[in-house]
C-alpha cells in the first residue's frame, strides 16, 4: 500500500501531489453540479418569486405574442456566453463594454423591458433577493409554456456576474449561415449532444427573423419550396429591407408545437442552419420523429432546456444579486 503510493508520487510530475490532484477534481466536480442551485431556493425569501414572474410574462405575451420567443432566446445567448448568469443584460456604458453590441445580439435581442418590469416588482416585494439570471431562466420557460409549449422544473439561486464578454458572445452564440456539421460542434462546446441541438433548434418554432439573415438562403439556394421562397421575399427584396420580419415557422409563429419540423421536411426552413437539420444529413431521421410526434419534441426539447438552464451559474458567494439588471451594483 505505501509502496504503491510511493510508486504513484514519484510518478507523477513533479510539484503536483495527487492530494492536490484529487482536490482539483473535487473542485470541478462540484462546480459541474451545480451544487447550490435548489428547487425551493426562495420559498422563503420570496415566496411569490414564480408567480410575480409567471403573470408578468402571460401578461406581456397576451400583448405582444411574438414576446414569449424573445424571452426564450435572451436566455439562450445568456446561457451560450459563460453562463446563464445574466452577463446579457448589462447595459454598454462609456466604462463597461457588454454583449449588447456583439453580432448575434445588436438590434436582435428583444425583452429587456420586461425583465426590466419583473425585477422591479421583485425589489419592491423582496429587496436584493432575486437575482436576474434566475428572473431570465423562469421567464423564458413561462413565455414558451404561454405559447402552448411544454414547461420544466427550474432550479433557482444562479446569481449575476460582474462581468460581461462580447468577445464570447460573437463566438459562441451560432449563427445562421453554418452547416450541420458546424451547428453540432457549437452545441458540442456548451456540452450538448447533436440530438439536443436538433431539440432547441425547435426553439425556432416561434419568433421571427430579419430579412438580412435569410436573404441568401431565399435568393440563393436550391434546397428550398419554390412557392415558400416567392412568398417570403415579396418582404425581403434583394436589397433594402434588411429589417423586415419573417416568422421563423412559416404555419403557425405564435404557436410552440412541432410545425418547425414538419416544415423542414418540405423544405420551408427559414434561415440555412435551419434547413441543414434536413438536408439528407446525420438528423434526418429526428426531423422526422418529431414532425410525427410532438410529445417526444416536448420532452426532448423541456430536457434540453434543463440541461441549458444548468449551464455554468454563479452560486454561493460568487456574483452578486443586482439591484437593477442593466448594471452592476
Ligand atoms: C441552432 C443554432 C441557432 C441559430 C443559427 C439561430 C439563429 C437565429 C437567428 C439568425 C434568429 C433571427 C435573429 C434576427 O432576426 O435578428 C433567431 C431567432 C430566434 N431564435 Fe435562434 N438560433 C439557433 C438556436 C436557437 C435556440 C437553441 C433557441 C432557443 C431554444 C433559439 C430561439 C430563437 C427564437 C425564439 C428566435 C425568435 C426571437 C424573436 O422573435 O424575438 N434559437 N435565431
Ligand atoms: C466610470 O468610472 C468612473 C470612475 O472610474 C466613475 O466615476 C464613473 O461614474 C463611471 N462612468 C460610468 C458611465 O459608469
Ligand atoms: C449596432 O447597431 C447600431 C445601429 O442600431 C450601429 O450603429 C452599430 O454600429 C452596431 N454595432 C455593431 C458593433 O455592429
Ligand atoms: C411547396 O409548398 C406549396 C405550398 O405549401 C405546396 O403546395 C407545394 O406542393 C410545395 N412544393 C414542393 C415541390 O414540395
Amino acid at each position: 500500500m505505501a509502496a504503491s503510493h510511493a510508486l504513484l508520487w514519484i510518478s507523477k510530475p513533479s510539484g503536483i501531489s495527487s492530494l492536490a490532484i484529487s482536490f482539483v477534481t473535487f473542485i470541478l466536480l462540484v462546480g459541474m453540479t451545480s451544487a447550490q442551485l435548489s428547487a425551493n431556493f426562495y420559498a422563503s425569501s420570496c415566496p411569490n418569486v414564480l408567480t410575480t414572474i409567471r403573470t408578468a410574462v402571460n401578461s406581456a405575451v397576451s400583448k405582444e405574442a411574438r414576446m414569449g420567443a424573445s424571452l426564450l432566446r435572451l436566455h439562450f445567448h445568456d446561457c451560450f456566453v459563460n453562463g446563464c448568469d445574466a452577463s446579457v443584460l448589462l447595459d454598454d456604458t462609456a466604462n463597461f463594454t457588454g454583449e449588447k453590441t456583439a453580432g448575434p445580439n445588436n438590434n436582435s435581442l428583444r425583452g429587456f423591458e420586461v425583465i426590466d418590469s419583473i425585477k422591479s416588482q421583485l425589489e419592491t416585494s423582496c429587496p436584493g433577493v432575486v437575482s436576474c439570471a434566475d428572473i431570465l431562466t423562469v421567464a423564458a420557460r413561462d413565455g414558451v409554456a404561454a405559447l402552448g409549449g411544454p414547461s420544466w422544473n427550474i432550479l433557482l439561486g444562479r446569481r449575476d456576474s460582474t462581468t460581461a464578454s462580447l468577445s464570447a458572445a460573437n463566438s459562441n452564440i451560432p449563427g445562421p449561415g453554418l452547416n450541420l456539421n458546424a451547428l453540432i460542434s457549437a452545441f458540442a462546446n456548451k456540452g450538448f449532444t447533436a440530438t439536443e441541438m436538433v431539440a432547441l433548434s425547435g426553439g425556432h418554432t416561434i419568433g421571427q427573423a430579419r430579412c438580412l439573415l435569410f436573404r441568401n438562403r431565399i435568393y440563393n439556394e436550391a434546397n428550398i419550396n419554390a412557392s415558400f421562397a416567392a412568398a417570403v421575399k415579396a418582404n425581403c427584396p434583394r436589397s433594402g429591407g434588411d429589417n423586415n420580419l419573417s416568422p421563423l415557422d412559416t404555419t403557425s409563429p405564435i404557436s410552440f408545437d412541432n410545425a418547425y419540423f414538419r416544415n423542414l421536411q418540405t423544405q420551408k426552413g427559414l434561415l440555412h442552419s435551419d434547413q441543414q437539420l434536413f438536408s439528407g444529413g446525420s438528423t434526418n431521421a429526428q426531423v422526422n420523429t418529431y414532425s410525427s410526434n410532438s410529445a417526444t419534441f416536448f420532452t426532448d426539447f423541456a430536457n434540453a432546456m434543463v440541461k441549458m438552464d444548468n449551464l455554468s451559474p454563479l452560486t454561493g458567494t460568487n456574483g452578486q444579486i443586482r439591484t437593477n439588471c442593466r448594471k452592476t451594483n
